[in-house]
């Protein structure tokens, strides 16, 4: 006991997930798990005024630190059933253990403790015991979460490509009239505009989408300041960096922020895409010849074509959709209906 509360020494882990495939990945998450755990239930506090966390930073948010880290020993159950995978089952028994622990110290969780202990007391025990009945809940968790990293693994090995192509800007050479022939450019530029590519980071609320379903972005990110993100909370260049990173499937570029709301196009049909392209009242003050270039040139446009493994890249090329957006301007700039 310290005045801060239980200090843990020592952490005897055992685990069984299947045939071990990596014992030294097994062990590494255990003792992450239990790392992790302890922090929680010994100092990890947030509290929230009006919405807001109070602790806004590690020197407010006591964590675990690293010379508090117990020695763990972990013990791989010799088996011969299908690997499982590990995630975080070094997580919830951890609660019990040190609950348990104390009780054998004496006084047990139900008695006050000095310090951030206090607050684990019998509520921590009881929390706990609910935890370790999650813990059996999450063995069928992990099977899923191994399916998921499969398919990006596949998806790795075979660079994915869109089945959806562009016509050439010369396709359209035989509608005569002129109105007519911008349509239709302009709807063949669609596929990209309308892809979710492009859609993801034009949404009509705060928070940008992700994936080809097009479902919130998760975590919560919002638009915040230029787009950037929260001001002080998550910002996008946290996580997005000056590249995509495949192992994790982040994308990346240097610009990565989200669209203003006023060129928001989820929702939208092509038509309304298309009128509020042309208004410079809402296009960040764009002519016509600034949006071709945009549209052609502009890297994070073109990120949608380079959006790194195991996501659909935007039909065509940068090129051909600048094409069309070019040829759409000198037929006079129609918008579909
Ligand atoms: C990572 C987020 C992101 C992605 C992905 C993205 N955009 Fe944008 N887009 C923005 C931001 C931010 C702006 C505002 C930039 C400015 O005004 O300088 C913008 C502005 C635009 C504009 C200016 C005019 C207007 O009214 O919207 C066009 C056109 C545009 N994007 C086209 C595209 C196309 C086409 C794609 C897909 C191939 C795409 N964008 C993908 C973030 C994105
Ligand atoms: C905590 C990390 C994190 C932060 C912060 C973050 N993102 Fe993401 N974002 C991701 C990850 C991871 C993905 C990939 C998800 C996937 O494809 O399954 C992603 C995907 C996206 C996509 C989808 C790309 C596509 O077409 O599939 C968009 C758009 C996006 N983020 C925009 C933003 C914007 C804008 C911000 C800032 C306001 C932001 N993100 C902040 C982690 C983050």
């Amino acid at each position: 006991m310290s005045e801060e509360g239980p200090i843990v020494h020592k952490v005897w882990c055992a685990v069984d997930c299947g045939v071990a495939v990596n014992p030294d990945i097994i062990r590494a998450q255990m003792e992450g798990g239990i790392g992790f755990g302890l922090g929680h239930i010994l100092y990890a506090e947030q509290t929230l005024d009006e919405g807001r966390p109070v602790a806004g930073n590690f020197d407010t948010y006591r964590s675990l630190r690293i010379d508090e880290m117990p020695e763990v020993d972990v013990t791989i159950v010799a088996s011969t059933e299908k690997p499982s995978g590990v995630g975080e089952p070094g997580v919830p028994p951890i609660g019990p253990a040190v609950a348990n622990a104390m009780a054998k110290l004496g006084g047990g969780p139900s008695t006050a403790i000095a310090g951030s202990a206090g607050r684990v007391g019998m509520s921590l025990f009881r929390h706990s015991i609910m935890a370790l009945a999650a813990g059996s809940l999450a063995a069928g968790l992990f099977a899923f979460a191994e399916f998921e990293f499969r398919g990006r693994a596949n998806a790795e090995t075979q660079p994915p490509t869109n089945p959806v192509t562009l016509k050439l800007v010369s396709d359209f050479d035989k509608i005569t009239d002129k109105h007519e022939r911008a349509v239709a450019l302009f709807e063949e530029a669609g596929k990209v505009i309308q892809s979710p590519r492009c859609l993801n980071c034009h949404p009509v609320t705060e928070r940008p989408t992700q994936t080809d379903k097009m479902r919130p972005h998760q975590p919560l990110v919002v638009r915040g300041e230029g787009g950037m993100g929260a001001p002080g909370g998550l910002v996008c260049t946290t996580c997005h960096h000056e590249t995509n990173f495949d192992p994790a499937g982040v994308p990346g570029n240097p610009m990565w922020h989200l669209a203003p709301a006023e060129m928001a196009w989820q929702g939208k049909t092509l038509g309304q895409i298309c009128i509020q392209i042309k208004d410079r009242q809402r296009n960040g003050g764009r002519d016509m010849a600034k949006l071709i270039t945009h549209m052609a040139e502009d890297p994070l446009v073109g990120w949608g074509w380079n959006p790194g493994a195991g996501r659909t890249p935007a039909p065509g090329t940068q090129k051909q959709f600048g094409e069309l957006i070019k040829a759409w301007a000198e037929a006079g700039a129609t918008c579909p209906a």
